[in-house]
Formats: C-alpha cells, structure tokens, sequence
C-alpha cells in the first residue's frame, strides 16, 4: 500500500501525527519531497525541537526558504514565541484598549498582563500561522510536521481555545459597552471590537479547514511497539471528537530483513503487534515503511523513504 489520495484537488493541509521518534519528521518531509513534484508546497515544522533543518542537513529557520536542491518546495519552522510577539506587536493597541477599556488595571499592570504566558498560546498562534500561510495561497499544498500527540492534540483543538478567549473578551467588552450606552445612549464599533470579530473570523477559518474532510488529513505515524499503538489510539479518538479525518496510517520501522538472528527475532516480535495495528485501527489503510539500515538523514536516504511511501517513481 502506498499514501494515496494527496494529490486531490482540493487537499490543501495535510498534518503528520504521533507518538516521540515514530518517523514523522521524516515521513512529513518524504510527502512534501513528492508533492513539489506537481505542486508548489511549504512544509512547515510547528515543532519546537524543529528537526526539519537536521533532517534536510540545511537550515530552515522562522522564515520561509526555498528548499536547495528541490524545486517547488520551501519551508518554515515556526518558533511559537516569536509568533506570539510578532501578534502582540500588531495587535499591541487593540489588546491594550480592550483591557483598559474592561477592567481596573493600570498601565503598568496591563502590561505586566500582557507579557504573561497564557496556556495553550503556542499552539494558538502556530496555528494561526499556518492558516495566515493558507490564507495568502501561495502554495497549492501544505505539510505539517507536529511535535509529539500531546502537542498535536493541542494544536488542533487551538481553534477551539481562542473561541473561548475571544468570548470571554466579549464579555467583558459587553459591560463596558453597556456603560457607554447607558451614559451616551450611543456606542459606535471601535478597533477593540473590530480586532475581537476578527479573531472570531480566524477560529471560523482554522475550523473550516481542519473539519473539511476534502481540505485537511491528519496521517498518523505509528511503529509497531505496544506504547505506540496506544498512543496512536487515543491520537484518533481525540481527532474524531475535533471531526478530522485521517484515512490511512504509516506503520514505520517494519523489519523487512531475516538475514540474521536478530533480526528474525525482531521482526517476530512485530508480527503481533502489526496485526494488532491492522485490527486496531481497521478503518484506516496501512502504509509500511521498513526500517532502514541507517537513520533518515539527507536528500538520498529522504528520497529512498519517499519511494517506500508513494512507491517506485519509474514504475509510476
Ligand atoms: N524507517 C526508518 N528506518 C530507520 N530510521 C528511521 C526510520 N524512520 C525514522 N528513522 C529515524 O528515527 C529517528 C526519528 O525519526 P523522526 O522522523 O525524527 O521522528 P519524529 O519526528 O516522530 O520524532 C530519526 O533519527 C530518523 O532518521
Ligand atoms: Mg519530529
């Protein structure tokens, strides 16, 4: 079995999952490699450890770069902190206003508020990068490569979060406008409420997309080893809660070789749990990638994992 379906008109954003050193990193790449063949695509790393440079051994960075040596294809790591201020910076006024305006802090306290960390902002904001991104429609496909399921299982319900922050400011947008309706009987929109309908456009826009079945796949990437599996199970029940749809999963690091005792054994001891794999997760098609003799390092050893994903270019 090979990935299928990414080339579909339509599938925009394709997002790879899972457990710590599955292989997503390397299977995120491999996608995007065969996706520039016919599309212009933007691989994007929301993951702070940020292994896509180490991985195509050239840097990356929070810029948008062509990747050397690969046609239509270019990539961004997205660093959360700096698209938090990046945020703060464009919207510092608005943000400022809309808690001068809604509560008793003073300026120095706001602030103090402002630089404070607020759970759950990373995710907002790498999210909110990858849509801006979408939005500007320079590419036809874009590549995610997430940091470990906890991160990823925040990422996506992130749309979820800022629509419970934009409420909350409303709410407390709505007494101060109500005292300024009942002392001038007149309130006009301003820049606060104009910035919070905004936000409120952008959780509606991340959501379209993820829930989308025709514009968003989630692929997970499991190996088969027991934590992995069960990792992977809960990876696809909390994405079924979201109603994002994964239609195929790669089972990565199969030992495909007997040649030696160890080997045997191993590839033994993966049986049950391949099955396992295959009775698990009946809904979705496998993917197998062997494990290969040396890590996945490099244009080559990227290219060879690609073949394994999408099957034999010459034979295509
Ligand atoms: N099929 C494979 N065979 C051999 N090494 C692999 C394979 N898939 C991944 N690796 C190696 O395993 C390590 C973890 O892979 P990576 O793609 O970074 O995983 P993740 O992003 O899930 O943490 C890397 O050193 C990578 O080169
Ligand atoms: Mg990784």
């Amino acid at each position: 079995m090979a990935l299928a379906g990414l080339e579909n008109d339509g599938l925009i954003l394709i997002i790879f999952g899972g457990k710590g050193g599955v292989g997503k990193t390397s299977c995120a790449i491999a996608t995007a490699l065969e996706l520039s063949e016919n599309f212009k695509t933007l691989l994007i790393s929301t993951d702070p450890a940020h292994s896509i440079s180490d991985c195509l051994e050239q840097h990356i960075g929070f810029n948008v770069r062509e990747v050397s040596g690969i046609e239509n294809l270019a990539a961004i790591e997205v660093v959360a902190d700096e698209a938090l201020s990046g945020f703060k910076t464009e919207h510092q006024s608005e943000l400022k206003k809309l808690l001068e305006t809604s509560t008793n802090l003073d300026n120095e306290d706001i602030d103090e508020l402002l630089t404070l960390s607020i759970p759950g902002i990373d995710e907002v904001m790498s999210f909110k990068t990858i849509i801006d991104f979408i939005e500007e429609g320079q590419y036809n496909k874009y590549v995610v490569d997430t940091a470990p399921t906890g991160h990823a299982l925040r990422l996506i319900s992130s749309p979820k979060l800022l629509d419970e922050w934009v409420k909350v400011a409303a709410r407390m947008r709505w007494k101060y406008r109500y005292m300024i309706t009942s002392f001038s009987g007149n309130y006009q929109q301003d820049e606060v409420d104009s910035f919070l309908l905004s936000l409120k456009k952008t959780v509606k826009r991340i959501e379209n997309i993820l829930r989308d079945n025709t514009k968003c796949e989630f692929i997970p990437v499991c190996i088969p080893e027991a934590m992995a599996i069960m990792e992977t199970g809960r990876l696809l029940e909390e994405l079924g809660k979201s109603e994002i749809i994964s239609r195929q999963i790669i089972v990565n690091n199969v030992m495909a070789s007997e040649a030696c005792g160890f080997c045997k054994q191993r590839k033994a001891g993966q049986l049950k749990y391949i099955r396992q794999i295959d009775e698990t997760f009946t809904q979705l098609n496998k993917v197998e990638v062997p494990m290969f003799a040396e890590e996945i390092k490099g244009l080559e050893a990227l290219n060879q994992l690609r073949m394994c994903l999408f099957g034999d270019m010459e034979r295509r």
